[in-house]
């Protein structure tokens, strides 16, 4: 079976080849799909992407024209997918809900510390020659702090292991409580959660249409003044302009981000500083460096994970090629 797999690395070539195990024929496409690249699996059975693919109608119709029904992504979210096209089109869609969650409760958990301890503001004075002792570095400890999982899946839960792990009160609100997650995280309503915790950080999915800026002014109002939010979830969820506005009032001490809401046309991009970045709300928020500190969509950039997502992408296609269907849990759409 030949495979293109978009959006692969110079990094990643190596572990797509020495982790394929089912010998595929594999097309590694370093670029993410867009509506220029898809001609490249024209010669091939299957395709596999990741997030920020343009999975829409056009391109997947453009794939069925080339006789593909298999179109699975490495990543958690399949919000990159056009789902009500892939089941019109008879095109099956399977994901990687099971990668190692430790990447992105690492990065989810260091953002929180590194806002709640001031560092990146030490730090970016100290660069700049400032050693003095600012009021602003005055911080709790982490033993000290109660800290909110807005989202107590496999990724909320283990950062709520993590924090509990240094002595900090771990609240989660979910409306589907894991058995996982309590043994960390006391649940509670989301009022409650907002209201008391000094740090939130959100791990829910998104779901265009329905959870859009879901991290809005009404969200932050009900949020403890001073208290810090991360999102490693989705830009999509956030509001951005509300975001920056409650860093600027410091209703907000930091706000810690792997995601942006447009980050098809800024993700993956240098734009050595020439100009803004092509979307305002991003740039003020960048504005708000250091009490705002975004990084590119890195949650899932570790060995553990990246070998996960391969690895079981291609258990993907091999169940589906000897059994016909993929693990329950890994489908999203079955055509
Ligand atoms: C996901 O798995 O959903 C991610 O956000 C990581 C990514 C490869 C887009």
């Amino acid at each position: 079976m030949r495979i293109a797999c978009y959006g692969v690395r110079p990094l990643e070539r190596s572990y797509f080849e020495k982790l394929n195990k089912y010998d595929y024929d594999l097309k590694l496409i370093p670029e993410y799909l867009n509506r220029e690249n898809v001609t490249q699996a024209k010669d091939c059975d299957a395709v596999l992407v990741r997030g920020n693919c343009l999975c829409d109608r056009t391109n997947l119709q453009q794939f069925k024209d080339y006789g593909i029904s298999w179109v699975f992504t490495r990543s958690v979210g399949v919000d990159h997918f056009d789902l009500e096209a892939a089941k019109d089109l008879g095109i099956s869609v399977a994901r990687v809900p099971n990668y190692s969650p430790y990447a992105v409760a690492n990065l989810a958990f260091t953002l929180g510390l590194t806002l709640s301890r001031h560092v990146g503001e030490a730090a970016h004075h100290v660069h700049e020659q400032d050693f003095g002792m600012h009021p602003d570095y005055f911080a709790t400890e982490f033993n000290r702090l109660k800290v909110g999982i807005y989202g107590a899946g496999k990724i909320g839960a283990v950062e709520g292991k993590m924090w509990k792990g240094l002595g900090a009160e771990v609240y989660a609100y979910d409306p589907y409580p894991s058995d996982f997650a309590k043994q960390y995280c006391t649940f509670v309503s989301e009022e409650d959660l907002l209201a008391t915790c000094d740090i939130v950080s959100v791990h829910v999915p998104y779901f265009p249409g329905k959870n859009d800026k879901l991290i809005n002014a009404d969200f932050i109002g009900k949020m403890k003044e001073g208290a810090v939010l991360v999102n490693t979830a989705r830009g999509e969820l956030a509001d951005e302009a509300a975001i920056a506005a409650a860093v600027s009032s410091n209703h907000l001490s930091g706000y810690g981000a792997d995601v942006i809401s447009s980050e098809k046309k800024i993700m993956g991009h240098n734009f050595d500083c020439e100009s803004d970045v092509p979307d305002q709300e991003v740039q003020s928020l960048m504005d708000l460096y250091p009490r705002v500190l975004l990084t590119p969509h890195m949650g899932s950039f570790t060995e553990p994970a990246l070998e996960d997502m391969i690895s079981l992408s291609f258990n993907n296609f091999h169940n589906m090629a000897t059994a016909g269907a993929v693990d329950a849990r890994n489908e999203v759409v079955a055509a």
